[in-house]
């Protein structure tokens, strides 16, 4: 399972329980975030959908471990689509979001997907370069794509898709919306 350099949180496939938690991380992260319709048709009405939460490990503690981050994505046959990913402001810049991805990544290939999608914000720097760090490309921008504020969209790409094999998250699969091992 991966995890921090000091063990201190773990990426995980996210369930309906963590339903409340995404859902007040996204409403703290976005100007137009989605409602909870939408999270919870992500995470159980969908079956291109996948969901992969980052936790807090609370070391000694017997109480549930905290949301810190998650990714939303999709595997559509050959596609890999990032849809929505997020970390809690006191957690970043801890390389989250960059093991979120190569999860995601790492998953989608799994299941033969050999390229990644995902629009974002043109004024998003911090994501930009995330995504730039693991080797996506700007194809081109999409005018006036997002409300509130009203921006272009940037879309991006990774084409083929480079994950690390030694992390293959063999452990996920899905089957009526929940992960389940893949056979
Ligand atoms: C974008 C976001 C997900 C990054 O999360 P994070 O966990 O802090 O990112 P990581 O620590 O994994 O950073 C990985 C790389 O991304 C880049 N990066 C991340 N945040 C950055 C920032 N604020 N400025 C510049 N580069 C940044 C860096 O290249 C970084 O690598 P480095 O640490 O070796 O320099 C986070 O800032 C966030 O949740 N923002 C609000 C929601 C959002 O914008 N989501 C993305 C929508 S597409």
């Amino acid at each position: 399972m991966p995890q921090g350099d000091q063990g201190e949180w773990v990426i995980e496939p996210a369930t309906v329980e963590a339903l409340p938690d995404i859902l007040q991380i996204e409403e703290a992260c976005f100007s137009s975030p989605w409602t909870r319709k939408m999270l919870e048709a992500e995470l159980s009405g969908n079956r291109f959908a996948y969901f992969i939460v980052a936790k807090r490990v609370a070391a000694g503690e017997g109480g549930s471990a905290s949301i810190i981050g998650y990714l939303c994505f999709w595997v559509v046959f050959e596609e890999v689509r990032l849809m929505n990913l997020a970390v809690i402001e006191s957690m970043r810049h801890k390389g989250i979001a960059r093991a979120l991805v190569t999860e995601a990544l790492a998953s989608g290939a799994a299941q033969a997907g050999t390229r990644a999608l995902l629009e974002v914000r043109a004024s998003n720097q911090a994501a930009h370069a995330l995504y730039r760090s693991l080797g996506f490309r700007n194809v081109t921008t999409r005018p006036a794509y997002y409300t509130n504020p009203i921006e272009d969209a940037l879309l991006m790409e990774l084409d083929p898709i480079v994950s690390e094999p030694a992390r293959l998250p063999q452990e996920f699969g899905r089957d009526g919306g929940r992960f389940t091992p893949l056979q």
